[in-house]
Protein backbone atom coordinates (compact mmCIF):
# COMPACT_ATOMS: atom_id res chain seq x y z
CA UNK A 1 0.00 0.00 0.00
CA UNK A 2 1.49 3.34 -0.89
CA UNK A 3 0.99 5.70 2.29
CA UNK A 4 0.32 8.90 1.69
CA UNK A 5 -0.07 12.37 3.26
CA UNK A 6 -1.80 16.00 1.84
CA UNK A 7 -0.20 19.30 3.57
CA UNK A 8 -2.66 22.34 2.57
CA UNK A 9 -6.22 21.27 3.57
CA UNK A 10 -7.77 24.34 1.67
CA UNK A 11 -9.37 24.47 -1.94
CA UNK A 12 -7.35 22.58 -3.82
CA UNK A 13 -6.54 20.21 -1.32
CA UNK A 14 -10.02 18.66 -1.54
CA UNK A 15 -9.61 17.95 -4.88
CA UNK A 16 -5.89 15.96 -4.27
CA UNK A 17 -7.87 13.89 -1.76
CA UNK A 18 -10.61 12.93 -3.77
CA UNK A 19 -7.99 11.85 -6.33
CA UNK A 20 -5.96 10.01 -4.00
CA UNK A 21 -8.82 8.24 -2.03
CA UNK A 22 -9.83 6.87 -5.85
CA UNK A 23 -6.31 5.04 -6.62
CA UNK A 24 -6.06 1.64 -6.34
CA UNK A 25 -3.29 0.78 -3.77
CA UNK A 26 -3.00 4.13 -1.99
CA UNK A 27 -4.04 5.22 0.96
CA UNK A 28 -4.94 8.99 2.34
CA UNK A 29 -2.64 8.18 6.03
CA UNK A 30 -1.97 11.49 7.27
CA UNK A 31 -3.13 15.20 6.41
CA UNK A 32 -1.47 18.63 8.13
CA UNK A 33 -2.65 22.25 8.07
CA UNK A 34 -1.47 24.90 9.83
CA UNK A 35 -5.04 25.61 11.00
CA UNK A 36 -5.08 22.03 12.48
CA UNK A 37 -8.96 21.86 12.95
CA UNK A 38 -8.81 22.59 8.60
CA UNK A 39 -7.20 19.07 8.89
CA UNK A 40 -9.46 17.37 11.18
CA UNK A 41 -12.28 18.13 8.90
CA UNK A 42 -10.20 16.88 6.23
CA UNK A 43 -9.46 13.59 7.85
CA UNK A 44 -13.02 12.77 9.05
CA UNK A 45 -14.58 13.98 5.61
CA UNK A 46 -12.41 12.02 3.17
CA UNK A 47 -11.07 9.12 5.74
CA UNK A 48 -13.77 8.89 8.26
CA UNK A 49 -11.23 10.15 10.60
CA UNK A 50 -8.64 7.58 10.17
CA UNK A 51 -5.64 9.93 8.60
CA UNK A 52 -3.56 11.36 11.50
CA UNK A 53 -3.77 14.91 11.75
CA UNK A 54 -0.84 17.18 11.78
CA UNK A 55 -0.39 21.01 12.37
CA UNK A 56 2.68 21.25 10.54
CA UNK A 57 4.76 19.29 7.36
CA UNK A 58 7.86 18.80 9.66
CA UNK A 59 5.91 16.73 12.30
CA UNK A 60 3.85 15.02 9.69
CA UNK A 61 7.39 13.60 8.13
CA UNK A 62 8.62 12.52 12.04
CA UNK A 63 6.02 10.55 12.74
CA UNK A 64 4.67 8.46 9.85
CA UNK A 65 5.88 6.92 7.14
CA UNK A 66 4.90 8.22 4.13
CA UNK A 67 5.58 7.26 0.45
CA UNK A 68 4.27 10.53 -1.28
CA UNK A 69 3.29 14.10 -0.01
CA UNK A 70 0.61 16.65 -1.71
CA UNK A 71 1.59 19.57 -1.38
CA UNK A 72 -1.35 22.00 -1.81
CA UNK A 73 0.25 24.80 0.64
CA UNK A 74 0.74 28.81 -0.84
CA UNK A 75 3.37 29.33 -3.70
CA UNK A 76 5.87 30.33 -1.26
CA UNK A 77 5.52 26.97 0.81
CA UNK A 78 5.62 24.66 -2.29
CA UNK A 79 9.66 24.69 -2.75
CA UNK A 80 10.64 24.31 0.81
CA UNK A 81 8.17 21.50 1.54
CA UNK A 82 8.83 19.70 -1.51
CA UNK A 83 12.79 19.91 -0.60
CA UNK A 84 12.04 18.55 3.22
CA UNK A 85 10.06 16.01 1.74
CA UNK A 86 12.83 14.98 -1.10
CA UNK A 87 15.48 14.85 1.23
CA UNK A 88 13.75 12.11 3.26
CA UNK A 89 13.09 10.36 -0.22
CA UNK A 90 9.42 11.10 -0.13
CA UNK A 91 7.91 11.24 -3.70
CA UNK A 92 6.60 14.86 -3.85
CA UNK A 93 3.19 15.93 -6.32
CA UNK A 94 2.99 19.48 -6.08
CA UNK A 95 0.48 22.10 -7.09
CA UNK A 96 1.61 24.71 -9.41
CA UNK A 97 3.93 26.96 -9.50
CA UNK A 98 6.81 24.95 -9.07
CA UNK A 99 8.51 27.64 -7.89
CA UNK A 100 8.38 31.57 -7.12
CA UNK A 101 11.77 32.46 -7.89
CA UNK A 102 14.66 31.22 -10.28
CA UNK A 103 16.75 30.07 -7.35
CA UNK A 104 13.90 27.93 -5.72
CA UNK A 105 13.52 26.65 -9.24
CA UNK A 106 17.36 25.69 -9.29
CA UNK A 107 17.09 23.91 -5.79
CA UNK A 108 14.32 22.09 -6.77
CA UNK A 109 15.75 20.57 -9.76
CA UNK A 110 19.11 20.05 -7.19
CA UNK A 111 16.79 18.52 -4.49
CA UNK A 112 15.03 15.82 -6.49
CA UNK A 113 18.33 14.92 -8.23
CA UNK A 114 19.70 13.91 -4.93
CA UNK A 115 16.63 11.96 -3.76
CA UNK A 116 15.20 9.01 -4.47
CA UNK A 117 11.67 10.52 -4.26
CA UNK A 118 10.00 11.45 -7.14
CA UNK A 119 8.88 15.01 -8.04
CA UNK A 120 5.28 15.13 -10.20
CA UNK A 121 4.18 18.91 -10.83
CA UNK A 122 0.24 19.92 -11.37
CA UNK A 123 -0.50 20.75 -14.97
CA UNK A 124 -3.21 19.36 -14.98
CA UNK A 125 -4.48 20.68 -18.32
CA UNK A 126 -1.98 18.74 -20.09
CA UNK A 127 -4.35 15.77 -19.60
CA UNK A 128 -7.63 17.58 -20.81
CA UNK A 129 -9.55 16.06 -23.74
CA UNK A 130 -8.94 18.94 -25.37
CA UNK A 131 -5.42 19.40 -25.27
CA UNK A 132 -5.23 15.81 -26.72
CA UNK A 133 -7.57 16.43 -29.70
CA UNK A 134 -5.28 19.46 -30.32
CA UNK A 135 -2.39 17.40 -30.30
CA UNK A 136 -4.16 14.74 -32.43
CA UNK A 137 -5.21 17.54 -35.18
CA UNK A 138 -1.60 19.01 -35.31
CA UNK A 139 -0.02 15.40 -35.97
CA UNK A 140 -2.45 14.43 -38.41
CA UNK A 141 -0.66 17.14 -40.29
CA UNK A 142 -3.91 18.60 -42.97
CA UNK A 143 -3.16 22.17 -41.29
CA UNK A 144 0.76 21.88 -41.77
CA UNK A 145 3.30 23.82 -39.23
CA UNK A 146 2.31 25.74 -36.31
CA UNK A 147 2.84 29.40 -36.97
CA UNK A 148 2.18 31.37 -34.14
CA UNK A 149 -0.74 31.41 -31.48
CA UNK A 150 -2.73 33.75 -29.33
CA UNK A 151 -4.00 32.73 -25.27
CA UNK A 152 -6.47 34.74 -23.53
CA UNK A 153 -7.62 34.24 -20.25
CA UNK A 154 -9.93 36.83 -19.03
CA UNK A 155 -11.92 35.46 -15.68
CA UNK A 156 -12.94 37.79 -12.35
CA UNK A 157 -11.83 37.68 -9.07
CA UNK A 158 -13.29 39.93 -6.16
CA UNK A 159 -11.07 41.90 -3.65
CA UNK A 160 -12.27 38.99 -0.91
CA UNK A 161 -10.41 36.12 -2.97
CA UNK A 162 -7.53 38.04 -1.79
CA UNK A 163 -7.93 39.47 1.90
CA UNK A 164 -9.82 36.30 2.62
CA UNK A 165 -6.86 34.13 2.11
CA UNK A 166 -4.02 35.27 3.95
CA UNK A 167 -1.19 34.55 1.20
CA UNK A 168 -2.73 35.58 -2.38
CA UNK A 169 -2.12 39.09 -3.87
CA UNK A 170 1.32 39.44 -1.84
CA UNK A 171 4.50 39.02 -3.77
CA UNK A 172 6.44 37.44 -1.34
CA UNK A 173 3.14 34.66 -1.03
CA UNK A 174 2.50 34.41 -3.90
CA UNK A 175 5.23 35.16 -6.47
CA UNK A 176 3.26 37.67 -8.59
CA UNK A 177 -0.62 37.81 -9.68
CA UNK A 178 -2.66 36.81 -12.52
CA UNK A 179 0.32 34.94 -14.69
CA UNK A 180 1.80 32.70 -11.52
CA UNK A 181 -1.69 31.74 -10.86
CA UNK A 182 -4.59 31.31 -12.66
CA UNK A 183 -3.17 31.89 -16.62
CA UNK A 184 0.19 29.63 -15.78
CA UNK A 185 -1.35 26.19 -17.19
CA UNK A 186 -2.11 28.63 -20.31
CA UNK A 187 0.93 29.49 -21.14
CA UNK A 188 2.04 25.95 -20.20
CA UNK A 189 -0.28 24.54 -22.91
CA UNK A 190 0.70 27.68 -25.64
CA UNK A 191 4.52 27.00 -25.11
CA UNK A 192 3.59 23.30 -24.82
CA UNK A 193 2.86 23.60 -28.98
CA UNK A 194 5.34 26.74 -29.54
CA UNK A 195 8.05 25.85 -27.42
CA UNK A 196 11.15 27.65 -26.17
CA UNK A 197 10.88 31.72 -26.80
CA UNK A 198 13.89 33.32 -28.24
CA UNK A 199 12.54 36.64 -27.64
CA UNK A 200 9.67 38.04 -24.58
CA UNK A 201 8.22 41.49 -24.49
CA UNK A 202 6.14 42.28 -21.63
CA UNK A 203 3.78 44.31 -20.10
CA UNK A 204 1.91 44.30 -16.12
CA UNK A 205 -0.49 46.42 -14.37
CA UNK A 206 -3.42 46.53 -11.84
CA UNK A 207 -6.28 47.66 -13.46
CA UNK A 208 -9.03 46.79 -10.51
CA UNK A 209 -7.62 45.61 -7.33
CA UNK A 210 -5.51 48.83 -6.63
CA UNK A 211 -4.76 49.24 -3.13
CA UNK A 212 -6.22 45.34 -2.61
CA UNK A 213 -2.85 42.95 -3.92
CA UNK A 214 0.41 43.76 -4.46
CA UNK A 215 0.93 42.38 -7.59
CA UNK A 216 -0.29 42.24 -11.20
CA UNK A 217 -4.41 41.70 -11.77
CA UNK A 218 -3.68 41.82 -15.87
CA UNK A 219 -0.40 40.92 -18.03
CA UNK A 220 0.45 40.91 -21.25
CA UNK A 221 2.89 39.56 -23.64
CA UNK A 222 4.57 38.84 -27.16
CA UNK A 223 7.17 36.16 -28.06
CA UNK A 224 9.14 35.06 -30.87
CA UNK A 225 9.83 31.83 -31.06
CA UNK A 226 12.22 31.46 -34.41
CA UNK A 227 14.51 34.14 -35.62
CA UNK A 228 13.96 36.02 -38.92
CA UNK A 229 11.54 38.36 -40.60
CA UNK A 230 8.48 36.27 -40.17
CA UNK A 231 9.06 34.58 -37.14
CA UNK A 232 6.89 32.16 -35.45
CA UNK A 233 4.95 34.44 -32.78
CA UNK A 234 2.45 34.61 -30.16
CA UNK A 235 0.33 36.66 -28.10
CA UNK A 236 -1.24 36.12 -24.19
CA UNK A 237 -3.66 38.35 -22.50
CA UNK A 238 -4.41 37.64 -18.91
CA UNK A 239 -6.44 39.44 -16.37
CA UNK A 240 -8.49 38.95 -13.46
CA UNK A 241 -10.15 41.87 -13.69
CA UNK A 242 -12.72 40.89 -16.62
CA UNK A 243 -16.59 40.39 -15.41
CA UNK A 244 -16.78 36.33 -15.36
CA UNK A 245 -14.48 33.21 -15.41
CA UNK A 246 -14.97 33.45 -19.22
CA UNK A 247 -13.56 29.89 -21.10
CA UNK A 248 -10.31 29.83 -21.67
CA UNK A 249 -9.28 30.46 -25.60
CA UNK A 250 -6.29 29.31 -27.14
CA UNK A 251 -5.61 29.25 -30.84
CA UNK A 252 -2.77 27.95 -33.09
CA UNK A 253 -2.29 29.85 -36.96
CA UNK A 254 -0.67 26.69 -38.94
CA UNK A 255 0.66 27.27 -42.59
CA UNK A 256 -2.89 25.51 -43.98
CA UNK A 257 -5.62 26.38 -41.55
CA UNK A 258 -6.47 27.28 -37.62
CA UNK A 259 -7.38 25.49 -34.40
CA UNK A 260 -9.19 26.92 -31.39
CA UNK A 261 -9.43 25.61 -28.23
CA UNK A 262 -12.33 27.34 -26.02
CA UNK A 263 -13.50 25.70 -23.25
CA UNK A 264 -14.61 22.12 -23.57
CA UNK A 265 -14.41 22.73 -27.26
CA UNK A 266 -11.75 22.46 -30.01
CA UNK A 267 -12.79 24.16 -33.65
CA UNK A 268 -10.67 23.75 -36.48
CA UNK A 269 -10.56 24.38 -40.42
CA UNK A 270 -8.25 24.41 -43.29
CA UNK A 271 -8.26 28.00 -45.42
CA UNK A 272 -10.18 25.74 -47.38
CA UNK A 273 -13.14 25.13 -45.19
CA UNK A 274 -15.88 27.73 -45.02
CA UNK A 275 -17.01 27.06 -41.72
CA UNK A 276 -14.97 25.46 -38.81
CA UNK A 277 -15.36 21.54 -37.31
CA UNK A 278 -16.45 21.67 -33.73
CA UNK A 279 -15.38 18.62 -31.70
CA UNK A 280 -16.55 18.84 -27.85
CA UNK A 281 -15.13 17.13 -24.93
CA UNK A 282 -17.58 14.59 -23.60
CA UNK A 283 -19.16 16.13 -20.23
CA UNK A 284 -17.38 15.03 -17.04
CA UNK A 285 -18.30 15.55 -13.71
CA UNK A 286 -14.99 17.82 -12.04
CA UNK A 287 -14.41 17.99 -8.35
CA UNK A 288 -13.99 21.43 -7.28
CA UNK A 289 -14.29 24.75 -9.70
CA UNK A 290 -14.84 23.88 -13.44
CA UNK A 291 -12.51 26.57 -14.34
CA UNK A 292 -9.53 24.39 -12.56
CA UNK A 293 -10.34 21.83 -15.48
CA UNK A 294 -11.44 18.24 -15.74
CA UNK A 295 -7.34 16.97 -15.80
CA UNK A 296 -6.50 16.48 -11.44
CA UNK A 297 -7.90 13.08 -11.30
CA UNK A 298 -5.51 11.29 -14.45
CA UNK A 299 -3.12 13.81 -13.73
CA UNK A 300 -2.72 12.26 -10.61
CA UNK A 301 -3.75 8.59 -11.30
CA UNK A 302 -0.88 9.03 -14.00
CA UNK A 303 2.18 9.70 -11.35
CA UNK A 304 0.93 7.09 -9.02
CA UNK A 305 1.23 4.55 -12.27
CA UNK A 306 4.47 6.16 -12.81
CA UNK A 307 5.74 5.11 -9.62
CA UNK A 308 4.34 2.10 -9.36
CA UNK A 309 5.66 1.12 -13.17
CA UNK A 310 8.65 3.00 -12.45
CA UNK A 311 8.46 4.99 -15.82
CA UNK A 312 8.74 8.32 -16.43
CA UNK A 313 6.35 11.22 -15.57
CA UNK A 314 5.02 13.41 -17.94
CA UNK A 315 4.78 15.86 -16.03
CA UNK A 316 7.91 15.55 -13.96
CA UNK A 317 10.10 18.85 -13.28
CA UNK A 318 12.55 19.35 -16.48
CA UNK A 319 8.80 19.07 -18.56
CA UNK A 320 7.65 22.53 -17.14
CA UNK A 321 11.16 24.26 -17.20
CA UNK A 322 10.36 25.94 -20.50
CA UNK A 323 7.49 27.57 -18.55
CA UNK A 324 8.72 28.24 -15.41
CA UNK A 325 11.53 30.38 -16.81
CA UNK A 326 9.43 31.92 -19.76
CA UNK A 327 6.94 33.49 -16.69
CA UNK A 328 9.81 34.53 -15.04
CA UNK A 329 11.29 36.46 -18.31
CA UNK A 330 7.62 37.85 -18.60
CA UNK A 331 8.15 39.52 -15.00
CA UNK A 332 11.52 40.23 -15.65
CA UNK A 333 10.27 42.18 -19.42
CA UNK A 334 7.36 43.98 -17.23
CA UNK A 335 9.13 45.02 -14.52
CA UNK A 336 12.52 46.08 -16.55
CA UNK A 337 10.48 47.30 -19.44
CA UNK A 338 13.04 45.57 -22.11
CA UNK A 339 13.09 42.49 -24.14
N1 LIG B 1 -3.96 23.27 -10.40
C1 LIG B 1 -4.98 24.10 -10.24
O1 LIG B 1 -5.81 24.29 -11.12
C2 LIG B 1 -5.12 24.82 -8.94
C3 LIG B 1 -6.35 25.35 -8.55
C4 LIG B 1 -6.44 26.00 -7.32
C5 LIG B 1 -5.30 26.15 -6.53
N2 LIG B 1 -4.12 25.65 -6.96
C6 LIG B 1 -2.88 25.81 -6.17
O2 LIG B 1 -3.04 25.12 -4.93
C7 LIG B 1 -2.37 25.81 -3.89
C8 LIG B 1 -3.34 26.13 -2.77
O3 LIG B 1 -4.40 26.91 -3.27
P1 LIG B 1 -5.82 26.91 -2.55
O4 LIG B 1 -6.73 27.67 -3.43
O5 LIG B 1 -6.20 25.54 -2.14
O6 LIG B 1 -5.46 27.78 -1.26
P2 LIG B 1 -6.18 27.75 0.16
O7 LIG B 1 -5.79 29.00 0.85
O8 LIG B 1 -7.62 27.42 0.00
O9 LIG B 1 -5.48 26.49 0.88
C9 LIG B 1 -4.17 26.51 1.36
C10 LIG B 1 -4.13 25.78 2.68
O10 LIG B 1 -2.78 25.70 3.12
C11 LIG B 1 -2.75 25.95 4.51
N3 LIG B 1 -1.40 26.42 4.89
C12 LIG B 1 -0.85 27.63 4.67
N4 LIG B 1 0.42 27.66 5.12
C13 LIG B 1 0.68 26.44 5.63
C14 LIG B 1 1.80 25.84 6.25
N5 LIG B 1 2.94 26.53 6.41
N6 LIG B 1 1.70 24.58 6.68
C15 LIG B 1 0.55 23.89 6.54
N7 LIG B 1 -0.56 24.39 5.94
C16 LIG B 1 -0.49 25.65 5.49
C17 LIG B 1 -3.83 26.99 4.73
O11 LIG B 1 -4.26 27.04 6.09
C18 LIG B 1 -4.91 26.50 3.78
O12 LIG B 1 -5.81 25.60 4.40
C19 LIG B 1 -1.76 27.05 -4.55
O13 LIG B 1 -0.46 26.75 -4.92
C20 LIG B 1 -2.60 27.26 -5.79
O14 LIG B 1 -1.92 27.92 -6.84
C21 LIG B 1 -4.01 24.97 -8.14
Amino acid sequence: MVRVGVIGCGNIGRVHAMSVTGVEGVCLCAVADIKRERAKEFSDCFTGGKAAVYGALKDMLEMEELDVIHICTPHNCHVPMAVMGLKKGISVFMEKPPAITRAQFEELLAAEKESRGRLGICFQNRYNETTKKVSQILKEGTLGRVKGGRAFVTWNRCPAYYTESGWRGGLHTEGGGVLINQSIHTLDLLLHWLGKPVRTEAAMSNHHLKGVIGVEDTVEAYMEFTEGEDPVRASFYATTAYGYDAPVLLELVCEKGVVRLEGNSVFYRTWEQEDFICWKAAGTTVPGKTYWGCGHEACIRDFYKCLADKTAYRNDLPSVENTFYTMMDIYDSARNKER
